[in-house]
């Protein structure tokens, strides 16, 4: 007997680079940073032409964000004074490219979890918050690696990329398209942060994950049914990147000083202000929606942005201060990966979960954007 296809989560996957920043690190590259060009630019400084830049502090960081380390692609890069960016070396057109190479490296750990063949997947997302090249898309080259016949396209939603393509995958297994679709995340963050701003240099580190997305007749034992999604966005200039094909040569990571627009910048303190009520609100219109209260709440995988952040909002969807066991945090050992965050947050903190537990992932960023996907463990 045929009946409507029902998408679940049949398992996630995760890459982590090997290498990592301990905040004590970054704080003393950017420490040195600082050092350098004041003395460089004393006279200007001196005469009132140039600002003199502050140092940065661990004790800061960790206060304002909760973020103790990140892990990167290219630290010596990162660390060197006189550099601030990762070194990634150009590859060769026949050779894969870095994102889609840990794209791979995390959809492979996805589809081993779930045993299941690459060949039986039909569709690959590519959803996140920077892509390397505008085309042919990063998905299509990591649907050519994994030998799947299929379709593939990328999807930019910054921070809400993952939440964004667990809905778009569900939906195309609600329709009939397709029975199981990997929705893949390489965040290299580390591209689009200016090491050299002091309000935001802490925050991002690099990462890839992946989430099968299946209809529920073929997914292993165990997954997770998806009781709703919501997806949601607001214009906000509050967290903007304006590095795009219409600018190149203005700006690259090189030349660029503090705050430049081309990199990552935000107003932080507005971003916390305002995403914090509405994404609690979201969150708890559809938990309404579902019939679900606070106490039926397991878990929730927050978008890791800000240990502050989460506190609030978890406190306010579970009716009490959430425990570290009621919505972990990764931001002490990962820092924020954009899109990536809250999959990481599930992929290392739900084994402990029984048949019947609740739980929550949700993102939140950039746009604004923000998407909540409830997902019940069978
Ligand atoms: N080291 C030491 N001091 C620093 C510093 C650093 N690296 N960066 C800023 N400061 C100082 C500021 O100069 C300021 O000093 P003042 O009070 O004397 O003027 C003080 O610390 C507070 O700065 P502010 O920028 O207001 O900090 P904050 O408490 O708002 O925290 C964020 C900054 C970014 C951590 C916080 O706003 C935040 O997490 N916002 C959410 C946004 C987010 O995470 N976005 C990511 C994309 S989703």
């Amino acid at each position: 007997m045929s009946h409507a296809p029902q998408p679940v989560i049949s398992a996630t996957g995760l890459f982590t680079p090997a290498e990592r920043i301990s905040n004590e690190e970054l704080v003393a590259s950017f420490n040195a940073y600082v050092a350098l060009h004041n003395s460089e630019n004393a006279a200007a400084i001196a005469a009132g032409e140039m600002a003199e830049l502050s140092e940065s502090s661990v004790e800061f960081i960790e206060k304002a964000s909760g973020i103790g380390s990140r892990h990167v692609v290219d630290k010596a890069g990162i660390l060197d004074p006189r550099h601030m960016a990762p070194r990634i070396a150009e590859r060769a057109n026949d050779e894969i490219s870095i994102m889609a190479e840990i794209g791979v490296f995390a959809a492979k750990n996805a589809l081993a979890r779930a045993g299941r063949d690459a060949r039986d997947v039909d569709a690959v997302l590519c959803a996140a918050s920077n892509m390397q090249r505008p085309y042919p898309a990063m998905a299509v080259e990591i649907q050519d690696a994994l030998g799947i016949d299929g379709f593939g396209f990328d999807m930019n939603v910054a921070c809400s990329s993952a939440t964004f393509g667990i809905q778009t995958a569900a939906d195309y297994i609600r329709a009939g398209h397709a029975k199981s679709v990997l929705v893949v995340n390489p965040e290299i963050c580390s591209g689009h942060l200016n090491w050299r701003d002091r309000d935001s240099h802490f925050i991002f580190g690099d990462v890839a994950t992946a989430i099968l997305v299946e209809d529920r007749d073929i997914a292993p034992a165990g997954h997770w049914d998806i009781l709703g999604t919501k997806l949601k966005t607001q214009f906000s200039n509050n967290i903007r990147n304006n590095f795009g094909f219409l600018n190149r040569g203005h700006g690259g990571i090189d030349q660029d000083g503090p705050k430049s627009d081309k990199l990552f910048v935000q107003e932080g303190r507005k971003v916390f202000k305002e995403v914090v009520p509405w994404v609690a609100n979201l969150i708890v219109e559809q938990m309404d929606l579902l019939g679900l209260k606070g106490e039926d709440m397991r878990r929730l995988w927050l978008h890791q942005a800000n240990t502050n952040m989460n506190r609030l909002i978890a406190q306010r969807v579970l009716g009490h201060e959430a425990s570290e066991d009621e919505s972990p945090t990764v931001l002490d050992t990962y820092g924020n990966t954009s899109s990536a965050g809250s999959i990481i947050a599930f992929h290392l903190n739900h084994e402990d979960m029984a048949a019947g537990d609740t739980g929550l992932i949700c993102s939140f960023g950039a746009g604004y954007s923000a998407g909540t996907v409830f997902v019940r463990k069978t």
